[in-house]
């Protein structure tokens, strides 16, 4: 039988992707902020007693990084208490809860990929409160998968790649920090990764993996790393010759020709933002592959992806 699922957050980048592909390990129930309130830790509570999945995906969280410098009680009533709220449930219904973190919280000291088990130490506010998030599920016993992603973007939504494209509609030149390294990671792999791992869990034959004994923290990125400077260059290189019949494409540019011909590297210090940002703050999947035998595509492939979705008829 296909166990039930209970998606949360179904309206952010990662969620609606999710909400495409677990139906092909469950029977998906799918709730939005509008259905679940996640700052009312009665209404948690209450959609997973009604529910009684088997299974609890979080993809919600409060990811404005900026605006959570001063929004903090508000972070971390979603980022960290009802995370919490969500384990103490599952662990009283027998569910499993599978959630999704940060490499914000490391502090970008390492020149080499951060390990699951490498010392935390978030610089800001979303930082702070997603570790708080992580260590109250683990602290509840309730067997978990937290994947700790980063630099997400999708076709839809806020994030980077739209900004970028934005942007370069208006203005000739972008000036973007160089001195951030990380792994932009598209949601659509994030989600797949995500459903390829439940699949193995729930879709085999009794005996294959259990969740109990693989629970626990695993960084799910891009392969390879990069600036923000040199992810802002890559998606201009993809823009110039993206087909003008792609959809979101044109929802991004708002139809209009791009201006940006030069991005200018910049260094953090000339771009002061209310939240610190990690220097360095790439990954190591070797866990994720080591245990699951799953590996996300490089991100320059990730990117690609994307604008070519319309030249390969998918
Ligand atoms: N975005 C990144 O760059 C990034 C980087 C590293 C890790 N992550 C992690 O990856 C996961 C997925 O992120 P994402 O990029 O898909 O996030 P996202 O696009 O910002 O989506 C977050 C979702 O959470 C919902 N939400 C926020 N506050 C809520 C509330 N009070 N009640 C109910 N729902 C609420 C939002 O609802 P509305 O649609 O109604 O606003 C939105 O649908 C998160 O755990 C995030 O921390 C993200």
């Amino acid at each position: 039988m296909k166990p039930a699922i209970l998606l949360i957050g179904t309206n952010g980048q990662v969620g609606r992707e999710l909400n495409r592909m677990l139906p092909r390990v469950g029977d998906v129930t799918a709730l939005d902020r509008q259905l679940l309130e996640l700052t009312k830790p009665e209404e948690i509570r209450r959609a997973i007693r009604t529910y009684r999945p088997a299974l609890i995906v979080n993809a919600a969280a409060y990811t404005a990084v900026d605006k959570a410098e001063s929004e903090e009680a508000l972070a971390r009533a979603i980022n960290a208490e009802a995370p919490a709220v969500m384990a103490e449930e599952a662990g009283k219904i027998g569910a499993s809860l599978i959630h999704f973190s940060t490499d914000y919280v490391f502090d970008g000291s390492k020149t080499t990929p951060y390990e699951e088990d490498d010392p935390t130490n978030p610089q800001n506010v979303y930082g702070k409160t997603k570790l708080e998030g992580e260590r109250a599920i683990q602290a509840s016993g309730t067997p978990c998968l937290i994947f700790r992603t980063a630099w997400v973007y999708a076709t839809q939504g806020r994030n980077f790649l739209l900004t970028i494209l934005r942007l370069a509609t208006q203005r000739e030149e972008l000036r973007i920090v160089r001195d951030q390294i990380g792994a932009p990671t598209l949601s659509t792999e994030i989600a797949a990764a995500t459903t390829d791992i439940l699949a193995q869990i729930y879709c085999k034959e009794r005996g294959s993996i259990s969740l109990s004994d693989v629970s626990g923290i695993y960084h799910m990125t891009a392969g390879g790393e990069t600036s923000w400077c040199d992810f802002a260059k890559a998606i201009l290189e993809e823009a110039a010759t993206a087909p003008v019949s792609l959809s979101w494409f044109a929802a991004a540019t708002n139809n209009l020709p791009l201006a940006a011909g030069r991005v200018i590297p910049i260094s953090t210090s000339e771009y002061p933002t209310p939240a610190r940002r990690p220097a360095y703050s790439v990954l190591s999947n070797a866990r994720l592959a080591g245990t699951f035998s799953v590996q996300l595509p490089e991100w320059r492939q990730q990117l690609h992806s994307i604008f070519a979705v319309h030249a390969t008829g998918k």
